[in-house]
Parts: structure tokens; sequence; C-alpha cells
């Protein structure tokens, strides 16, 4: 579409500061509401790339900390879409992984049919289904390879840890790529009717004996990289499918 706009949707400044870099998008961010932490950067078009927009969810004023998780991504997703109006929207960012489904710290996947929740338990008829959301994510005319990608189910919770009870739910969804804000993101982008993909790179196997933080400190560096590489390659294609 020759007027795309893609806005990128991102938690943690860490997680964002290479595609800011990679992208040119690192000049002063704007603020989008008096109260709220969301910071909003932007990158006019060119002759041969969409004009794009990143949201970072920001700093939580209670802990000091970077908002994470899926508030922050609902009120990041909200407001700058109200004022950078996305023809798609794209949360970006990390995930844990399973080598038991193939995965591997370094990989990124471009999210492929649905995005869902795998800790919103509902057990009454109706709501079992809206719980877990399953929103649609926007079809891609690429081969995932070609962009150093591969496809997967991106899942969505509000904990880095993994219980049984969400692992049970994760083996039943094929999770590839677990995460804390893909769900929120796309339910909101869903209600506004604008088209949504997730691009998720692996930090940390949730199946493997060390523990999630420290895999997380140690390879998030490097998959924000990576994570980086797959936007600034995918770019052309999604400013041709939005
Ligand atoms: N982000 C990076 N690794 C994660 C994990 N294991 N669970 C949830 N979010 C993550």
């Amino acid at each position: 579409m020759p007027n795309a706009r893609i806005l990128l949707v991102m938690a943690m400044e860490r997680e964002a500061a290479a595609v800011r870099t990679k992208l040119g998008i690192s000049h002063q961010s704007v603020p989008l509401h008096r109260a709220l932490p969301p910071r909003f950067f932007s990158r006019p078009p060119t002759t041969t790339t969409p004009a794009l927009g990143l949201v970072i969810n920001g700093i939580d004023e209670r802990s000091g900390l970077d908002a994470i998780a899926t508030q922050p991504a609902v009120i990041s997703t909200l407001l700058a879409t109200e004022v950078f109006r996305p023809t798609l929207v794209v949360s970006a960012g990390t995930a844990g992984g399973f080598a038991e489904r193939g995965g591997a710290v370094g990989d990124v996947f471009i999210s492929a049919d649905v995005v869902s929740y795998h800790d919103r338990r509902i057990g009454i008829p109706g709501w079992d289904a809206y719980g877990i959301g399953s929103y649609p994510v926007a079809e891609v005319d690429v081969n995932p390879s070609d962009v150093g990608a591969r496809w997967g189910r991106v899942t969505t919770g509000n904990s880095l840890d993994a219980p049984p009870v969400d692992l049970a739910t994760m083996a039943e969804l094929g999770t590839d790529a677990k995460e804390m804000e893909a769900a929120a993101v796309a339910g909101v982008a869903a209600q506004l009717g604008v088209p949504f993909l997730a691009v998720k790179g692996i930090t940390d196997l949730v199946d493997a004996p060390e523990g999630t933080a420290a895999q997380f400190e140690r390879n998030l560096a490097h998959t924000a990289d990576r994570v980086a590489d797959v936007v600034a390659k995918l770019l052309p294609t999604l400013s041709q499918s939005s």
C-alpha cells in the first residue's frame, strides 16, 4: 500500500534500542499523555520506506522500572494508534522459547495464525474462548527465512514463570514464543480494525534447566539485535501488505 503507516509497539527500552538505531528513529520522543508513561518516536516516510512509529511503554512511576506486560501494552497501543493512525500494528520484542518444539536462543518468530493468551482461564462457556483471545494476525507475503525468521505461534501471559497449568495451555496452543504483550496489543488493534503482527526473538528457553531471568539478561542484547534485523528486513514487505 503506498501510504502504509507501521506502528511498532515495544515494552522495554533495552528491547527497543537496537530497533531505534537500526531504523534511524533515535531522535527525541514525545509524550502521549500528561500522566501516562509511553514514549513515542516516529520517522516520516521516504520514497522506499513507510512512515514508521515506535511506542515504548516507558517507565512505571511506582517502581521506576520498565512498564511491562499487558496493561501498559494496552495503554501504549491505544494512545499511539490515536496519534499515529497506523495501517499495521506490530508487537515487537523478546520471548521465551521451547527447545522441545525446536526453538533456540536468538530465533526470531513472525506470528502465524492467531495470538492467544495462555493464562486467562475463565471456565464458563463462551468466556473460556474470550479468555484465550486468539486474535488474528495479518497475512504477510514473505518467506520468513528470507528475513532471518520463522513462522511461530506467539502466546501471552502476565508472568515470567511458567507453572504447569500455563505449560499445558501452551502445549495445546503450540506456543513457540511465550511473551507478555502481543495478545493485549492484538486485542486493541482488532477492536480498532487495524491489522496486527508480532515479531518476537527468543532470549531464553522455558524448558532449559537454567532459570529464565539469568538466560534473559545474558541474551537480551543479542536477541534484541536479531529482532531489529528482522523488522528492518520485513519493512518493505509490511508496507506492501498494510
Ligand atoms: N520475555 C522474554 N522471555 C520471556 C519468558 N520466558 N516469558 C515471558 N516473557 C518473556
